[in-house]
Parts: C-alpha cells; structure tokens; sequence
C-alpha cells in the first residue's frame, strides 16, 4: 500500500513512524513532513495542506492507497470527501462528521440532544446577551469561541470580572477573528481531565489506551495555556470503570447519534473527559487524534495500524473483528519547546543530542524543526516530543528525562513534572 500522511507535527511523525512499522506499507509519503518524518517517508514540500484539490491530485500521481489526515483544519474543510471522490480511501472523519470538533454550538447541541454529559451551556452571538448570561450564573465560568482557534479559543475565568473581560475580548475585539462571532458559555467543571481517543468505522468503536496532557507551560500546571507540553499514557485516573462508563455513555452513544444525524464518523474520535465526582463527563471532541497524546498512545499499539486505519475507512465492519492489542507497560512524552513558547520565541537554533537519545532507547518524534545544511535546527514553539517506553510510569518518566538531557538547543524549555499526577497516585 501506498500511504499519505498529512500534516507535520509530532502527531504526524508518530503516525508515519507507526505506519511504517506495517507489512501492508510499501511507500510512505509525507505532506508536508518534518525532518523526522523523512527517516521513515518520503516528505512533499510546495502543496497546502489546506488546499484540498492539490493534495488529492498529488495523492493520485502518487497511486496512494491511503490517506491519513493528521490536524482539525483539513478535515474541516472536507478533505476526505475530496479524497473519496476521487476514489481514494482516507482515514478521518468527513467534512459533515468534522463538525464535532469544528462547532462547539454544533457538539454542544448534539450532546444535549442526545443525553451524553457534559457542561451545562448556552450559547450566543450578541456580546451584552452574553453578558447578561455570565452575571446570572457568576464564576467560575468558562467561556468558549465557536469556531476554531487553534486551542485557545477557551477561557476558564475564575471571577466574574474576567468572565465579562473575556466575552469583550472575543465577541467585541474578535481576539479569535470569526471563531467569535458565536460564543458557548458553559458551566466549570471540577476533576481531572484525561483523554480518551478512539477507532470508529461509524459503528463499532475501539478504545485506545487512556492518557493525559499537560496543557500549562509552566511545572505545577502553571503558566499559559499551550498546545501540550508533555502526556502520560495510560491515565491512572481512567479505572477500568471509567474507561466502561466513557464507553457506554459517552463514545458509544455519540457515534449512533452521528449517525442517526447523517453524519456517520469515521476515523479517530478523540474525548476530552472531565472525570468529576458524577463521572466522566465531556470537555471537548477532537476530530482527530491529539498531539501529544498520539506520541503516547501509539508506541504502547501492538497491532498493525494501518489494518485498522483502512478498517475504519472502509466502514465494511471489519473493525469489529480485528483483534487489537495492546502493551500493558506506559509511555511518556516529554516536549522541548523554544524559550519562551508560547508566546513569542526566536527559530533556527541547532540542535545536537539526537542520536544520543535515541541510542539511550526514547522515541524523537519531531514537531517544529527544519533542515539546515547537515543539521537539524529549532522551527517551531514545540520543537520535539521525547517518547520513552517502559514498564511503568516511574520507568518511563525516568528513561524520557534521560532522553530529555542530553538533547540539547539554545534556550531549550520543557516541563519537569510530566506524569506527576499518576507518580502521586503511585507513591
Ligand atoms: P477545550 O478547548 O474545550 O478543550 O478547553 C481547553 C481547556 O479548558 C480544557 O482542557 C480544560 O482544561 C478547560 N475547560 C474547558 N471547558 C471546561 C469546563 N466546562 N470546566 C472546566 N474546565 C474546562
Ligand atoms: N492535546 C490536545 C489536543 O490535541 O487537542
């Protein structure tokens, strides 16, 4: 088989690396890829992930057999559909199924319909409504932009003051552009978050390991939001319980409401939980796997994915009778950011250590960095994703760190305390 990624994160080189592993992979491409990537595929520069036609135009040059879509924007745009209709398998929800993630008013809407907890909200496209909403209820609150915002759309504000500053910021100042032209206030949640992905063909559904992300920059969970700094996977917080509550109340009843709705989803679900004294209940669907949870979950994968992945996008029930294993040990994803991330940070460094923390056993799973001349330099807020596997995840924390110190760039940033919650827990 011939197989396409798209994208060029972490995330994509965890799914290129992943799918190189299989007997059914015959040529990798890449696009755009990273330098990573090009270990494993062969990575395509000059296309636009974003440009549907351009992309279905390569892959059919390409004979590709499949297509992997990695991020939210070319889902949303309905680069699936593209692909089939030029009948070209692709593995990602279409553009109608993207709406999960694409319209938080749209996934909102859906779980109240359908009975699957979540946050009690209402949404609204005139700022002084809004406001009006935000002083009934008061803080903590938390207030969201409809649209996509690249993950930072959200505002948990915890006096009513920074409630009302944030519907100014988004609805008046469009911090967010047209992502704010709608806005869902919601109820604050109390627990743990933890993230629970899994495979669909828009029937059957397969939990992957659980995990969890570590959004704050900063150690203790301070600091600005990022994209991720740093996952555990499985998460102790996800009992065998809860993991079967998430199941049935959660994962199982959105794919059969998707379905009855015309939007049958196929692909990756991924389910942003808030495990709360009432049990799991739903922060966010993510139309895609998360970056950096896939750094985490897929090491920890035993079977072959892209059987999986052409199970799910077939939809022709095969799912149901793959058997899908799993490694009972842990993983840990440490990343190394620029200094200074995410807010503003200077690009081009080199970096050095590479080899030496793959020699030491971790996975290198590039995010943003570049070619220059023979070495390899920083091209991004999250440069890299140090992955280590081990029994346990005290091993792990510990084999990752080891991966983490001897890579080394300028102003290299990354968290000390990933997996800190589930060493707690341990200890
Ligand atoms: P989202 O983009 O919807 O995942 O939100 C980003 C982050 O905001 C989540 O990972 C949570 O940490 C936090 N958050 C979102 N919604 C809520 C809520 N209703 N209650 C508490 N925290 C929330
Ligand atoms: N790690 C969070 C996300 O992928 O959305």
């Amino acid at each position: 088989m011939n197989i396409l990624v798209i994208g060029g994160g972490g995330r994509e080189h965890t799914l290129a690396w992943k799918l190189a592993q299989s007997p059914l992979a015959t040529k990798l491409y890449a696009i755009p890829g990273n330098p990573g990537m090009a270990a494993v595929a062969t990575c395509v520069s000059g296309i636009s992930i974003e440009d549907s036609e351009a992309v279905v135009a390569f892959a059919k040059e390409h004979a590709i057999d499949l297509a992997v879509v990695g991020p939210e924007v070319p889902l949303t745009n309905g680069i699936v559909d593209a692909c089939e209709a030029a009948g070209i398998l692709a593995f990602g929800p279409r553009k109608k199924a993207a709406e999960l993630e694409g319209s938080k008013a749209f996934s909102k809407g859906l779980m109240k319909k359908y009975g699957i907890p979540t946050a009690k909200y209402e949404v609204f496209t005139d700022a002084e409504a809004a406001k009006a909403y935000v002083k009934q209820e008061g803080a903590p609150i938390v207030i969201k932009a409809d649209g996509l915002a690249a993950g930072k759309g959200v505002i948990v504000a915890m006096t009513l003051d920074e409630a009302l500053a944030a519907v100014s910021d988004i609805m008046e100042d469009q911090e967010f552009g047209a992502a704010g032209n709608r806005v869902v206030i919601e109820e604050f949640m109390e627990g743990e978050e933890a993230s629970l992905l899994c495979f669909t063909d828009g029937e059957t559904i397969v939990p992957m390991i659980s995990s969890q992300d570590h959004k704050r920059a900063y150690d203790g969970d301070k600091g600005p939001n990022t994209g991720g700094m740093g996952t555990y996977a499985p998460a102790p917080v996800m009992t065998p319980a809860m993991i079967e509550a998430a199941k049935e109340k959660i994962l199982k009843p959105v794919i059969a409401a998707m379905k009855q709705e015309g939007r049958k989803y196929q692909g990756c679900l991924y389910a942003g939980l808030m495990i709360t004294k009432d049990g799991p209940k739903v922060v966010e669907f993510n139309a895609r796997f998360g970056d950096p949870e896939t750094q985490v979950v897929l090491p920890l994968l035993r079977s072959d994915l892209a059987q999986i992945m052409v199970a799910c996008a077939k939809g022709d029930g095969s799912l149901g009778k793959l058997d899908i294993e799993w490694s009972d040990g842990a993983a840990v994803c440490v990343v190394l950011a620029s200094g200074g991330y995410p807010k503003s940070y200077q690009k081009g460094y080199e970096i050095t250590g590479l080899d030496k923390a793959e020699a030491l056993g971790c996975h290198v799973f590039h995010a943003g960095t570049a070619e220059r001349d023979d070495s390899v330099v920083t091209a991004g807020g999250r440069v890299l994703g140090v992955v280590a596997e081990a029994a346990d995840v005290r091993a792990a924390v510990d084999k990752a760190y080891q991966g983490v110190n001897v890579i080394d760039f300028k102003d290299k940033m990354f968290r000390h305390d990933i997996a800190h919650r589930a060493l707690e827990r341990q200890s």
